[in-house]
């Protein structure tokens, strides 16, 4: 049985991992922190949203994780908060020798920071989206982007209104894909006033209503186009990737993961 423990319990995603992790018969969920509703039992009352399935463990404070992993010993760590706290979440799984699955995206100014703290202690599978077909629509970015060399790359995004940070981490990545492929590009953030197009990638965050997540990179030449396209329609795209990690990492060798990796692409 592998022993999960989720921080982020009451979060959209948060709240589906366990879910997911009262449905597999291979997983048990021994802790769930959030910093809020704590105490509740996942499952009911404020937390409703939160599966059943999850035994009877309650939300407990994310400032007392370090204590909590300690005396629950969960195998691995599965983390959807915000930056600023998946820091201190991933602190304190390697302090405890538990693997970590984070999701949490907006990691770029803590990127260093993580890496120092993981370093090759534990293993870690780290990426900015977990669906298989995001994993597999970023291969198809660098075969596309190889033999497109000189057309024009605009990459544009689109979440719902909760979403913090922009551009997304998933188109991010997508930038960072392409700019590898043609060897090291400009990334240009919208475009304002005067503002001729350049030898860029352009980016464009849209934020509204309950979009899951969509992704769309152009590639633009003289009299043609290709769009390269991916659309979420649930969660569970993200879910069922990050429990597939949770499997996978449980094996995986210290250090940093993608799920590339875990994925065999
Ligand atoms: N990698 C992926 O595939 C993927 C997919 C979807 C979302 N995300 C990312 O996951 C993160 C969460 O997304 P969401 O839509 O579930 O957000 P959400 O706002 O619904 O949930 C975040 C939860 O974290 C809790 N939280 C805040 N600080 C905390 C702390 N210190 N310790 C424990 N819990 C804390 C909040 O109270 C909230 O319940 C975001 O960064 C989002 O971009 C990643």
């Amino acid at each position: 049985m592998i022993t999960v423990a989720v921080t982020g319990a009451l979060g959209r995603m948060g709240s589906l991992i366990i879910e997911n992790i009262g449905d597999a018969p291979d997983m048990e969920l021994v802790a769930a922190f959030d910093i809020r509703d704590i105490g509740m039992p996942v499952g009911t009352g404020a937390s409703a949203g939160v599966a059943a399935g999850a035994g009877d463990v309650r939300v407990s404070d994310a400032r007392k994780i370090d204590a909590l992993l300690a005396s629950t010993s969960p195998d691995v760590l599965i983390d959807f908060t915000i930056a600023d706290a998946a820091v201190g979440n991933v602190r304190a799984a390697v302090e405890n020798g538990v693997a970590i699955v984070l999701g949490t995206t907006g990691l770029e100014p803590y990127r260093e920071e993580i890496a120092g703290i993981i370093a090759g202690d534990v293993p870690a599978v780290i990426a900015p989206n977990f669906s298989v077909g995001v994993n597999v629509f970023w291969k198809l970015l660098a075969e596309a982007a190889a033999y497109l060399s000189d057309w024009d790359v605009e990459i544009v995004e689109a979440h719902h209104r909760h979403k913090k940070d922009a551009p997304s981490g998933t188109a991010m990545r997508a930038a960072d894909v392409i700019s590898k492929a043609l060897g090291g590009k400009e990334l240009v953030y919208g475009r304002e006033g005067l503002a001729p197009r350049g030898d860029e990638i352009g980016i464009h965050a849209i934020r509204g209503g309950d979009i899951i997540g969509d992704h769309l990179v152009l590639f633009a030449g003289d009299g043609e186009r290709i769009e390269i396209k991916h659309q979420a329609h649930s969660r569970q795209a993200f879910a069922g990737g990050a429990i597939k990690a949770a499997r996978w990492v449980m094996d995986a060798p210290s250090g940093i993961h993608g799920m590339e990796e875990v994925l065999g692409l």
